[in-house]
């Protein structure tokens, strides 16, 4: 039986009836076929078709799926979302779903003395990897422990980062209530597993998780977390990760109508391929996103790759790809993205009792990773953008392509704040950008200088819009960047 034929009757029988049983196909084609041998042919299709095929014993009962339309949070979603990430703590049950993988991987227990000491060892030498740059930087997860560690030490935190991101983008509107998304370079399945707990969670939206990854050791791990942890939930399906490496992929290799794909931490560890050639990659395999889908690149936010994460994005954006955030371009004109280095910042996770018990120890510091920091970029095919505001064209604001100019003079600027505060407590010190700036920009409030006038500084958040008044000049030989530094007479004012 040819599958066209079988999808040919699916379609055939969901225009006529909106709900079903699948076994009701074998009525109208001639030849012998199970149950099981029909669902294999159409499962992959019915995301598209905007069916559910739900279990019932040996059968399976279709009905129509919602439409993709924009998922609009209740006070009540938003509340739970706020408090969970004010907390970040993994879920008790991907705890133990960690655990457990630990335990049959190494046949002993989990929290075996013999088993936490080869963790710990296999987190430095990880550290070590990923701290190399360039050509030197080789990372391998072919051996088990790596895999091991990257759970106890990397995936806490990116966990919860990731389920910060989904939660702006749902504030933004950019999340439907039927999605498709792709995410490259899977690993154990980190942002799937964020995306299945954010879904599982709401529970009127639906989600399609499909993966890429290169090694047999993640792919493993993927399959004893991902589908674990989404299990029965109808909501939220989880495809079988694609074994590929992504310089090779093709659109073709990709489903199609994707609605949302992630590259988080991943872009950085292929050294194959040029800045260039990255761009030309994700372009390609842009064609397999709908028309108002997103692209979610995210990087570690050290100087090196948060950097290159700003030229990739300004190579895409000369190939036609828009960024929607976290830069906006608010006098129209292109920046120099070849120092910017630029990250977001949010409250420290929980640390899960795995990374407690590992750091239970002589040097605990080693093994608590908890802070979230990350460089990330969202990138479309249409025009939108999260900050719509432009500078009016007679507006007195000083661009900051100019600034030279004005060394140790008062101006008035508008920008963007790109940074959290990266100050002590004498001094916060923030990175700001209006699009125009050749080289680093940081405002600077002294504490002693702080007043109701510029402390809106501190409530704008990252890749809002401030306008500042009075601001004195000041240029940083050392650093050969430009400090605006706020005096009390100084304001500072958020554009809404
Ligand atoms: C640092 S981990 C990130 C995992 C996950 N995305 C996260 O954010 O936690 C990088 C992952 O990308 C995978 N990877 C690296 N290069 C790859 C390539 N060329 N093709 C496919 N996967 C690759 C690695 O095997 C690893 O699982």
């Amino acid at each position: 039986m040819p599958a066209n034929k079988v999808l040919s009757v699916l379609k055939y029988v969901s225009r006529m009836k909106k709900e079903f049983m699948l076994s009701e196909l074998k009525d109208h084609v001639k030849d012998e076929i199970s149950i099981q041998a029909i669902y294999d042919e159409v499962s992959s299709s019915l995301f598209d078709l905007r069916l559910n095929a739900v279990p019932m014993g040996n059968d399976f009962r279709i009905t129509r799926a919602p439409g993709k339309e924009t998922l609009v949070l209740s006070p009540e979603d938003k509340e739970l979302m706020s408090s969970f990430l004010k907390f970040g703590t993994i879920p008790k049950k991907l705890q133990r779903l960690i655990e457990q993988y630990i335990g049959e991987k190494t046949s002993k227990d989990w929290d075996d003395p013999i088993v936490l000491e080869k963790i710990r060892w296999a987190i430095q030498s990880q550290k070590a990897g990923y701290w190399k740059e360039g050509k030197a930087k080789k990372i391998s997860y072919e051996k088990g422990y790596s895999i091991l560690a990257y759970l106890a030490y990397q995936f806490p935190v990116y966990f919860i980062q990731f389920q910060h991101i989904l939660y702006g983008m749902e504030l933004d509107g950019l999340l439907k209530t039927r999605m498709k998304i792709v995410d490259f370079g899977t690993g154990p399945g980190t942002v799937p597993a964020a995306i299945a707990d954010h879904y599982m969670r709401l529970g009127n939206a639906e989600v399609e998780i499909h993966s890429v990854e290169l090694y047999d050791e993640n792919i493993e791990a993927y399959k004893h977390i991902v589908p674990e942890y989404a299990k029965d939930n109808l909501n939220v399906k989880v495809e079988d990760t694609i074994k590929a490496n992504i310089k090779d992929l093709k659109a073709d290799d990709l489903p199609d109508k994707v609605d949302m794909m992630v590259f988080s931490n991943v872009l950085n560890e292929i050294s194959e391929l040029s800045l260039d050639e990255k761009a030309a990659l994700l372009k390609e395999l842009s064609t397999k996103l709908v028309d108002d889908g997103n692209i979610v690149l995210i990087e570690p936010a050290d100087k090196a790759n948060s950097t290159e994460l700003r030229r990739l994005m300004f190579a895409l954006k000369g190939s036609g790809l828009n960024v929607y955030s976290p830069c906006s371009f608010i006098w129209c004109a292109g920046c120099k993205p070849d120092e910017c280095w630029s990250f977001e910042q949010k409250n420290d996770i929980n640390p899960p009792v795995l990374m407690k018990k590992l750091a239970d120890c002589e040097e605990p510091f080693r093994y608590l990773n908890t802070d979230i920091k990350y460089s990330y970029v969202i990138l479309r095919k249409d025009r939108l953008t999260r900050i719509k505001y432009k500078v009016p064209l007679k507006a007195k604001f000083a661009r900051l392509a100019t600034i030279d100019k004005f060394t140790d003079k008062r101006i008035n600027i508008v920008c963007s704040l790109m940074s959290g505060d990266l100050g002590d407590n004498q001094y916060s010190v923030y990175k700001v950008c209006d699009g125009t700036s050749r080289k680093q920009v940081y405002v600077i409030l002294p504490f002693h200088n702080m007043n109701v006038e510029n402390n809106a500084i501190k409530e704008v958040e990252y890749g809002g819009i401030l306008k500042i008044y009075d601001v004195l000049v000041k240029y940083n030989e050392e650093k050969d960047s430009y400090n605006l530094i706020l005096g009390k007479m100084s304001a500072v004012e958020k554009v809404e």
